[in-house]
C-alpha cells in the first residue's frame, strides 16, 4: 500500500466481486434490450473496463463529462457539459449510465433527466459506490456496488487532485495529504 493511504475499504477482491455481481445483475434485466453503457468520465473508466468484461448480452458504449456545480444545501444545482453523447439513434437505446461514486446525487439526477430530454428509449444508473450520507438531491441509482460512509477515498478511478486514479483498490485517504 502506498504511504499516502491510510487503510484500503474496499480490496480488489471485493471489488471483482461487486462487479460480478452487477454485471449478472444488469444481464438479467437488460437481456433483449439495445443496451448502451454510458461511462462518466474520468472517474468511471476502471469500472466500466471491469464491468462491460463481464457482461454477457451485447453492449455497445460510449462517454460524457460532466461537471456538477452551485446548490448550496437544498438546492440541486446543475451540471455543464464537458462532452456530450453523439448518436442519431439515441431513441432506440437503453442507457445505463457507468458511475464511479453518488455523494450529492446532483450530477446523476441531472444526466437522467438530460438523456430523457434528449429522446433515450430508457435511462437507468449504476454506481461502484454511493455515500447516502453526503446525498443533496433525492436520488438513488438502480444498481449499486457498495454503500460507503463518508469518508475521503481514492483508487480505482476515483482521485485527489488528479492522483491516485491507477490503485486497483478503493483506499482512504490520509487527511494529512488533503488538509495542508
Ligand atoms: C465525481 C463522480 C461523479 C460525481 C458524483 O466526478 O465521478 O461524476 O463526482 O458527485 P455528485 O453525486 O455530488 O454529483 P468528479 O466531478 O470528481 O470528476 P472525475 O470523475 O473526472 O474525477
Amino acid at each position: 500500500m502506498i504511504k499516502e493511504i491510510e487503510r484500503k475499504l474496499v480490496t480488489e477482491a471485493e471489488i471483482q466481486h461487486i462487479v460480478s455481481r452487477i454485471a449478472g445483475e444488469i444481464d438479467r434485466a437488460y437481456e433483449g434490450k439495445h443496451l448502451l453503457l454510458l461511462a462518466i468520465l474520468k472517474g468511471s473508466v476502471v469500472f466500466m473496463g471491469d464491468l462491460m468484461k463481464k457482461i454477457r448480452i451485447p453492449v455497445e458504449i460510449d462517454f460524457m463529462k460532466v461537471s456538477s456545480y452551485g446548490g448550496g444545501t437544498t438546492s440541486s444545482g446543475n451540471i455543464n457539459i464537458h462532452l456530450d453523447i453523439q448518436r442519431k439513434d439515441i431513441q432506440d437505446c437503453d442507457i445505463l449510465i457507468v458511475e464511479d461514486i453518488i455523494d450529492s446525487g446532483r450530477t446523476l439526477a441531472h444526466l437522467v433527466e438530460y438523456l430523457k430530454l434528449k429522446g433515450a428509449k430508457s435511462v437507468k444508473t449504476c454506481t461502484l459506490l454511493d455515500k447516502p450520507s453526503r446525498r443533496v438531491v433525492d436520488y438513488n441509482a438502480d444498481f449499486v456496488g457498495k454503500i460507503i460512509p463518508d469518508e475521503f477515498v481514492v483508487g480505482y478511478g476515483l482521485d485527489y487532485d488528479e492522483k491516485f486514479r491507477a490503485l486497483p483498490y478503493i483506499g482512504v485517504l490520509k487527511p494529512e495529504v488533503y488538509q495542508k
